[in-house]
């Protein structure tokens, strides 16, 4: 589905990643009963071009940690920078997909990728790369369409699409996949290996399927109860494209479900 033809040279595509360092973050929140910590002395390295995967508990502060690196809201305690930089806002180069594309019903599939550039005064020079944003999400015939005519798998990729369009440096996805059903989330899972291969920025993940971390990822972030510390760390050291059936993988979902506090009895 994803149109590799137009790949962009590897130099290129290597040099687009950002590199992330999270430094000693810890995060509260104020709440009726006073303050609720969330996260707890995180550090966390991203490597420009480098996809790292975050796992851990329902409501541990994975959210959090994302809305913190996208710049939507400052960390409380701690740092965190891009290239050096400290991040203070969000900015077009660090672009959030959630599990809802949340598309504009209004607006044709091409009008919803075509946001950023829009907003920015730039659709005209911008239209090429709206064209192959669309086209690397395999929805150039869908352009007209609206998204009440699109189903779960195509909305979702209308949303990377409108992600890409921006040329991002760094892609955190918030269990992107999570309201998919189970075929079409494989599908998406090889997409979206092809786009990142591809286009090369850095991906930060989050996900509750341990399968998903361990076939997309370079390297999985397991996170304890809330507030999140860093549990474990799992290298994925396996080329693309992963096969599923990969014994390593199996190997790699015990240790990771182990961390989470299962018994990888199944
Ligand atoms: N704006 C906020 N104000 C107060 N508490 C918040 C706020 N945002 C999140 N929390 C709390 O912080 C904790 C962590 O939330 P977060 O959304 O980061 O968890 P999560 O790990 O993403 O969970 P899930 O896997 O269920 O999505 C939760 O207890 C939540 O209630
Ligand atoms: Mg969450």
């Amino acid at each position: 589905m994803v149109d590799t033809a137009t790949a962009r040279p590897q130099a290129e595509a290597a040099r687009r990643g950002a590199q992330i360092e999270v430094r000693n973050v810890s995060h509260w929140f104020k709440v009726p009963s006073g303050v609720l910590q969330v996260l707890d002395g995180v550090d966390l390295q991203v490597a420009p071009g480098e996809f790292v995967a975050l796992l851990g508990p329902s409501g541990c502060g994975k959210s959090t940690l994302l809305r913190l690196v996208a710049g939507l809201e400052p960390a409380t305690a701690g740092e965190i920078t891009q290239d050096g930089e400290p991040i203070t806002r969000p900015d077009p180069s660090r672009i959030v997909v959630f599990q809802d594309p949340t598309l504009y019903p209004w607006r044709t599939v091409r009008d919803n990728v075509a946001l950023g550039p829009q907003a920015q005064g730039r659709l005209k020079e911008r239209k090429a790369r709206v064209d192959d944003a669309l086209r690397l999400v395999g929805l150039t015939e869908f352009a007209q369409a609206f998204p009440h005519q699109l189903s779960g798998g195509m909305a979702q990729r209308v949303a990377l699409a409108r992600a890409l369009v921006n040329d991002p440096q760094l892609l955190v996805l918030d269990e992107p996949l999570g309201k998919l059903d189970s075929l079409t989330r494989l599908q998406m899972q090889s997409e979206l290996v092809s786009l990142w291969q591809r286009e090369g920025f850095s991906a930060l993940l989050v996900t509750h399927d341990v399968e998903e971390a361990l076939f997309l990822a370079q390297r999985v972030i397991v996170f304890s109860d809330r507030p999140a510390r860093i549990a474990a760390e799992l290298k994925v050291d396996l080329p693309y494209p992963r096969h599923r059936g990969d014994p390593r993988l199996t190997e790699l979902r015990h240790q990771a479900l182990r961390h989470l506090g299962l018994d990888a009895s199944w």
